[in-house]
């Protein structure tokens, strides 16, 4: 096979590199394309563009393969921690006894946010929405730890800034729920495991005793693997960029928490609950409502469905729809919403339009149903997204920043007024 593609522009021919992965995807080098000849490569919604070479998470949206270091996703929900994954993502491999014993550790020893924190909390109307808290939460970590600011870190103080990110990620989460309710914040305990932790300070009332269900803390521990990274999308894309300006990681990671709070992108989740009350208020006819999604006069889009690379299904989906099934059993919760999923999936599978633009449930559809039967409000549910998608986030922007990779910053194609001369107010 050859190793280079061929280019002509304008007459004008060259040759460019080709670069291999390690499950062959091929990708064409046009760093020099421009130097070259003078032209760039226009890719609106960056649908064939490669930012990356990255070693963390191989997705086939064909196959609907989704692998993290090489470990399939369905492995990983089955048998695997959350920080065991997020390890994993880190670090590139699994760790042994005594790497997770030690990683566990720092990550409990770090759940505590600074009192001041409260402040900033106090300051917001009850209503905000939690992503809006959370952006700026997690931004403002690099105010209390302005030794985070600096370019030149050593490894400790890097790993230092993961610790704290991993840790106080679920503290800042539980209140900001509590906060919705206008309840007192629980502080961490750290005799508890990573999720258990989280569910008791997001769940237990500062009256009564809380028993953490494991139930819960299972479909839990599942769904936030089922989140943990997705190679270059919207969010990690964001982080990645960011990042590239040696911004420090609590801001690149604020930003990211911003471009998944998007209902295109993880704030679907919210939206589907939504869609499924609505559908449910309006009688439940289905059909109606897939008609609406496929008619381009209306703007109306069936919310988990369809994603940009899979193409076939979404593997995660699967995984969280027999989940849904298993913890609504468990919990004893008949839930209509469930239902209406379930038909509106099967409609729109059966639908010419679904099955030529090659559209599924994606891992927002059935998500949102387990967090409801949880005890989760909606508006937390993208939270909930972002507590998964950290782990992702920290090993996507450490890789970006260890390869030494350059600024970001994509070029145009100019489509306005050319060179015209100022005119006086009065005479234009
Ligand atoms: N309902 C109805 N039609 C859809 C849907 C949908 N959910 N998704 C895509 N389509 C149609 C588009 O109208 C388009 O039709 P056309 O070819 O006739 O113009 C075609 O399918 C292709 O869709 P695009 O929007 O061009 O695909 P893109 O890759 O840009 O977008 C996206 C992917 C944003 C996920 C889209 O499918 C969508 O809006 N889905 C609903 C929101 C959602 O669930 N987002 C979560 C994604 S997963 C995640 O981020 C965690």
């Amino acid at each position: 096979m050859s190793e280079t593609a061929k280019i002509n522009i304008q007459g004008k021919e060259i040759e460019l590199p080709l670069i291999l992965g390690s499950e062959n995807e091929t990708g064409i080098d046009i760093s020099d394309l421009r130097a070259k000849t003078g032209a760039i490569t226009l890719d609106i919604g960056y649908k064939n563009t490669g930012a990356a070479t990255s070693a963390i998470t191989y997705l086939d949206g064909e196959l609907g393969i989704l692998r993290h270091r090489g470990y399939a996703i369905e492995d990983l929900a089955e048998n695997a921690t959350f920080l065991e994954v997020a390890y994993l993502l880190i670090n590139g491999k699994l760790p042994n006894n005594d790497e997770y014993k030690d990683f566990d550790l720092n990550i409990r020893h770090h759940t505590i946010v600074n009192e001041d924190m409260k402040n900033i909390f106090e300051a917001w109307p009850t209503a905000s929405h939690p992503m809006g808290q959370l952006i700026a939460m997690i931004s403002s970590l690099s105010s209390f730890y302005p030794e985070s600011l600096g370019t030149g870190q050593n490894e400790e103080q890097k790993k230092l800034n993961v610790y704290r990110l991993l840790a106080k990620m679920p503290t800042i989460c539980a209140m900001i729920y509590k906060k919705s309710l206008g309840h007192p914040f629980n502080y961490p305990q750290n005799k508890l495991d990573y999720v258990s932790n989280f569910l008791n300070m997001t769940f237990k009332h500062v009256t009564e005793d809380y028993e953490i269900d494991p139930v819960l803390v299972n479909a839990l521990n599942k769904l936030l693997i089922l989140h943990a990274d997705h190679e270059q999308n919207c969010s990690t894309s964001t982080v990645r960029l960011v990042g590239s300006s040696h911004a420090n990681l609590y801001a690149s990671i604020g930003a990211g928490v911003a471009a998944l709070w998007g209902p295109l992108h993880g704030g679907a989740n919210q939206e589907v609950i939504e869609m499924l009350e609505l559908i449910k208020a309006d009688g439940g006819n289905v059909e109606k409502w897939v008609n609406k999604a496929k008619d381009k006069s209306d703007d109306f889009r069936l919310m988990g469905f369809g994603h940009r690379v899979y193409k076939n299904f979404d593997p995660r989906a699967n995984i969280i729809k027999k989940a849904c099934d298993d913890v609504l059993n468990k919990l004893g919760i008949h839930d209509s919403s469930l239902e209406i999923a379930k038909k509106l999936e099967q409609t729109a599978l059966a639908d010419p339009y679904f099955i030529e633009r090659k559209l599924f449930p994606n891992v927002d559809f059935y998500s949102g149903i387990i967090y409801k039967a949880m005890g989760f409000p909606v508006e937390m549910f993208t939270v909930l997204f972002a507590l998964g998608r950290l782990p992702g986030w920290i090993a996507q922007c450490n890789e970006m920043r260890d390869q030494k990779q350059p600024i970001g910053r994509p070029r145009q194609i100019y489509t306005g007024e050319i060179l015209r001369p100022y005119v006086e107010r009065g005479q234009r």
